[in-house]
């Protein structure tokens, strides 16, 4: 089985520390893992309930199908004002409203946080979406670890080789326990 893991950032910054963090998590992945970065965040419309029906908003529905697509989900968010950003926690909301197979229902997730502040606001926020959600929170693929601005590259990557070593662990933590690959 080849393992599909979505990368998912919480930040809309084009010199995102967090986005940075996912993409070198892509770019170092072992080639038994399918690992891709979701890049709809912008574009998702807010969430309204009445809005939750079928047919969905395309970008809505862009997002479940590339969520039911994979077998694992990583995120990686910024902190704003003590909580999740406004923006990230608006994607969460439309994927606790999706009921079908393949949800963020019971799909094993985990997260990069980045922070050199810790963040604590705001991952203790992605921890109740995510219990809410029933989601299999993968605790040891759930890794603190600072990364500044000065630590990614002209090409948009982790520069330090001790970083993107625990982020290449991160990705094989998460697909290990259901029987995954460890490459
Ligand atoms: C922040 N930042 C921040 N940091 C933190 O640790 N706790 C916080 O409550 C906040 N609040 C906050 C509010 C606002 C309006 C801004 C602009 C910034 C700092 C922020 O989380 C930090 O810059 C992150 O590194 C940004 O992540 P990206 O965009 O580089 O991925």
């Amino acid at each position: 089985m080849t393992w599909q893991v979505l990368l998912i950032s919480g930040s809309l910054r084009a010199v995102s520390t967090n986005t940075a963090a996912l993409r070198t998590a892509e770019q170092l992945a072992s080639r038994d893992v399918v690992v891709s970065l979701y890049d709809g965040l912008a574009r998702l419309p807010h969430f309204n309930p009445d809005d939750d029906t079928d047919p969905l908003p395309p970008e809505v529905a862009d997002l479940r199908a590339a969520i039911h697509g994979a077998s694992a989900l990583m995120f990686s968010t910024p902190e704003y004002a003590g909580a999740l950003p406004g923006s990230f926690k608006n994607l969460l909301d439309w994927t606790i409203g999706d009921d079908q197979p393949g949800s963020i229902y019971d799909k094993p997730v985990a997260w990069v946080n980045t922070s050199p502040r810790g963040a604590r606001g705001a991952y203790d926020e992605l921890r109740t979406v995510l219990e809410y959600a029933h989601a299999f929170i993968v605790e040891e693929a759930c890794i603190q670890i600072p990364i500044s601005t000065a630590m990614v590259g002209a090409d948009g990557l982790v520069l330090d080789r001790t970083v993107r070593d625990r982020l290449a662990q991160a990705v094989r933590a998460l697909v290990r326990p259901a029987g995954g690959p460890v490459a």
